[in-house]
């Protein structure tokens, strides 16, 4: 039996006046209510292990070094009832008036709790819907609840949004906000666009409440929301659950998964400028069609030779496993459903499910790109990686196939100045070999800008430990020729052709100037 279709509650926090608003700012200001203070006094490494501490509320002022820190945790972060007096006692009148006229706490009998879960995230302080009552009984999602932005997915998804000045930005599917509040600390103007009023709401409370002047919040169908505008950036963590019946809004995409993706990407070319950029986190598909980059540059349709794309992998599963992930999830345990589900993905050709980080770039000359063949790429997706690490890929391959188009590139990695990489390392493996042990596999790792992986035979490990002294590429190579490190063949351009290599997987890098 599916779980029944849930009625929304009503909606809370009200849209209050802006010296609320800043009363409310400096109160949680006061009280550390910050990520860095509560997860170093709970000993988690971020607000989204905070579902596995396990703390008494009676311990939680030790714990955290202060009674109104205590307060606001335990109403906001826990969501539990707190006693009247105790919350009278530790937090001024005024405050109080404050979080009160903006709903953010309600009176229950002897105790006030928080309509809302709050929550310090990304240096912001973010409301959205709460998933368990105050007196700690769970509190089913109604379909339009307003996700979370500690969810280990909306971190990653955070991580990904670029950093760098723009004019203009759209966070699409925008949940509570996160997404747009980022952009917003960069880029002159931000549309936070949602389909539901419910996500809308959240959305305007929390521009409101961390004073973001510059967040404007739509409500609409993905692009419905901003029809006829562009922009520089757009941003989407969409839903992408696949679901036949009784969709959640903030999980479900369609019978496969993909359905709001596959709209992003099919109208991206009417609000993306020239140069323009999308970061995306999603799951989807590798189809009998092609990979999903392949099917991405299908769904752009005929300008998809303006688009770079980098789809960095997080995870593959087979769809045999999502299948029974579904059936599950459904609690039908019957081995039938999960048959129905693979039988249903196999008929839409659908291989295996991916997950990771969608990054298309748009050339700077829009119709016929800029003549060159667009980058096609499947890094695989490390921790580290940012959006700051796409905008480099796009760089290197761009000046990579520049170089190359004029028969330039060998002098020009020869002429530059390689470092060791920041995230280089290099592990060596001994086996027994004629009764001693021996080298017997070396491999070279960076976890930027993406994470990579690559055996080398043992002479190139020296040679790797020559780079980082200020030398150029080309004073590497002599030296090592001289000490006759190469085997024979081995000539300039093979050498240049490693270093290119090395950059491009990390283990090297390069000022960003040699790549102007
Ligand atoms: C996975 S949640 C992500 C929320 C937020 N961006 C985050 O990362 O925490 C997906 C969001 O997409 C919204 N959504 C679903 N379908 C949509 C559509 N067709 N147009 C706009 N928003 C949509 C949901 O309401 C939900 O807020």
């Amino acid at each position: 039996m599916e779980t029944p279709q849930l009625a929304s509650p009503p909606v809370p926090l009200l849209l209050g006046q802006a010296a609320d608003f800043g009363r409310v700012r400096a109160l949680f200001e006061k009280a550390q209510f910050d990520e860095k203070t509560i997860s170093r006094a709970l000993g988690i490494a971020d607000m989204v292990e905070l579902g596995k501490v396990r703390i008494e509320e009676a311990d939680l002022a030790a714990a955290l070094g202060s009674p109104m820190l205590a307060v606001l945790v335990r109403a906001f972060l826990l969501n539990r009832f707190v006693p009247r007096d105790v919350v009278e006692r530790t937090i001024n009148d005024a405050a109080l008036g404050s979080l009160l006229a903006l709903d953010l706490v309600r009176p229950d009998q002897d105790a006030y709790y928080a309509p809302a879960l709050l929550y310090p995230v990304a240096g912001f302080v973010i409301a959205s819907d709460r998933h368990e009552n105050p007196d700690g009984s769970p509190l089913a999602p109604s379909p339009d609840a307003v996700f979370p932005a500690i969810f280990a997915g909306t971190l990653r998804f955070v991580r990904l949004i670029p950093r760098s000045s723009a004019e203009s930005a759209l966070d699409l599917c925008t949940g509570s906000g996160i997404g747009a509040l980022v952009l917003s600390r960069h880029v002159e103007r931000v549309v936070a666009a949602d389909i539901t009023a419910r996500s809308a709401h959240f959305a305007r409370f929390n521009a409101l409440l961390n004073d973001r002047r510059n967040v404007e919040v739509a409500q609409g169908d993905l692009y419905d929301a901003v029809a006829g505008r562009t922009f520089d950036y757009i941003v989407a963590h969409p839903p992408y659950v696949p679901a036949l019946d009784e969709p959640r809004i903030f999980r479900d995409g369609g019978e496969t998964g993909e359905s709001v993706l596959r709209r992003i990407i099919q109208e991206l070319p009417r609000h993306l400028r020239p140069g323009g950029v999308l970061y995306c986190v999603s799951a989807a598909w590798d189809s009998a069609e092609g990979p999903l980059e392949a099917r991405m540059r299908r769904w752009l349709g005929e300008c998809n030779r303006e688009f770079d794309v980098i789809f960095a992998e997080q995870k593959e599963l087979p769809r045999e496993q999502i299948a029974s992930w579904l059936a599950d999830k459904a609690r039908r345990t019957d081995p039938a459903a999960s048959a129905q589900w693979e039988q249903r993905f196999k008929e839409a050709g659908l291989e295996s499910n991916v997950y990771g980080a969608i990054v298309l770039r748009r050339a700077d000359a829009p119709g016929a790109g800029d003549g060159r063949t667009p980058v096609t790429l499947r890094p695989k997706l490390s921790p580290r990686t940012d959006g700051a690490c796409f905008a480099w890929a796009f760089r290197w391959h761009r000046w990579r196939a520049e170089h190359e188009a004029t028969g330039r590139l060998a002098q020009a990695l020869l002429d530059s100045r390689p470092r060791l990489g920041s995230q280089l390392r290099a592990r060596v493996i001994y086996a027994p070999q004629n009764g001693s042990l021996a080298v017997s596999e070396i491999m070279l790792q960076s976890d930027l800008p993406f994470r990579s992986a690559t055996g080398i035979e043992p002479w190139m490990l020296q040679l790797v430990g020559q780079f980082g002294q200020g030398r150029t590429a080309r004073e590497v190579y002599d030296a090592a020729r001289a000490a006759e490190e190469f085997p024979d063949g081995f000539g300039a351009d093979d050498f240049a052709t490693l270093v290119a290599m090395m950059i491009e997987r990390g283990y090297l890098e390069v000022e960003d100037s040699t790549l102007l």
